[in-house]
């Protein structure tokens, strides 16, 4: 059996479950889960101190799951803490903040937090990760949109949501998938299903979208030197084109970045003799 497989896995059988919270400290964790779990929403923050633990019951098509919910202190501060409760979890809430960028970057570091301290035998293959772009209330700080969330998500093959836990928008929803896919997950021998596996766009895909995102100028942007000539513009544009169409590409942003790239063409012609 899987590392982190439960222990009853018989369809129609009850089954207990871990999960656990993770990201930066105040970008709603707890709240997220007390939204859940609740129904309020408490506007003072709170921080966790060490770990909060939680027992709830919920109900998945035949099954009654018993959920053990983790919620973990984003704090750097209680990293000792927090280390030694990440093994044998099934499904991890991965929050951000969407008006705090810090917060969107600081997720490869949470994962390799989590994968440093399950270890060279602990697989994060068959644990289901909600990504939670939290905070979407707060409409005029946004600095993360969600194009730029879900590609993060997504080229993971995590789940990825948009929630509020001030309004409790996406809450309900995220939760109510997060545990089918466990569940999913937990009667497929631990192995993710195909479509969750695999991502419909490529890696090359994803990248040039991000790529795209964060360049500094259209001559960036295609990808070619600062006085590139015609030739050398329409050819990297074509390539673009072809990879980021959005007939053929479904990738988060594509279609933003299809049009950056059409722009940054554009421009950069109108200067070449
Ligand atoms: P740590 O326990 O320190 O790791 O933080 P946390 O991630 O658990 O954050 P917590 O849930 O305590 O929320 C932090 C602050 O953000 C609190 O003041 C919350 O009221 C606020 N907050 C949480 N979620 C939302 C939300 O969706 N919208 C708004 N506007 N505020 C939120
Ligand atoms: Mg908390």
């Amino acid at each position: 059996m899987e590392a982190n497989m439960p222990k009853r896995k018989e369809p129609g059988k009850s089954l207990r479950i871990k999960v656990i919270s993770m990201g930066n400290a105040e970008v709603g964790k707890s709240c997220i889960i007390k939204r859940y779990c609740e129904k309020r929403f408490v506007s003072k923050y709170l921080a966790t101190i060490g770990i909060d633990y939680g027992v709830t019951k919920v109900q998945v098509r035949d099954r009654e799951i018993k959920v053990n919910i983790f919620d973990m202190a984003g704090h750097p501060f209680f990293y000792e803490v927090r280390n030694e409760f990440y093994k044998d979890t099934q499904g991890v809430i991965l929050v951000y903040d969407v008006g705090q960028k810090d917060s969107f970057d600081a997720l490869d570091a949470w994962l390799a937090e989590m994968k440093q301290d399950l270890g060279p035998h602990g697989n994060m293959e068959n644990i289901v990760f909600a990504v939670c772009a939290n905070k979407i209330d707060c409409t005029k700080h946004r600095c993360v949109d969600e194009s730029e969330g879900r590609l993060w998500a997504e080229s993971k093959g995590f789940l990825y949501f948009e929630t509020s836990a001030q309004t409790g928008e996406g809450i309900n929803e995220m939760f109510q998938t997060f545990y089918i896919s466990i569940v999913d997950l937990c009667e497929n021998g631990g192995k993710r299903p195909i479509t969750n596996s695999s991502a419909s766009f490529t890696k090359e895909q994803a990248d040039t979208i991000r790529r795209i995102r964060n360049s500094k100028d259209s001559w960036d942007m295609l990808g070619v030197k600062p006085g590139a000539s015609r030739d050398e513009v329409n050819k990297a544009y074509r390539k673009l084109a072809v990879l980021l169409h959005p007939d053929k590409c479904v990738a988060p942003g594509s279609e933003d970045a299809f049009k950056a790239v059409v722009n940054a063409r554009t421009a950069l012609l109108k200067n070449i003799k």
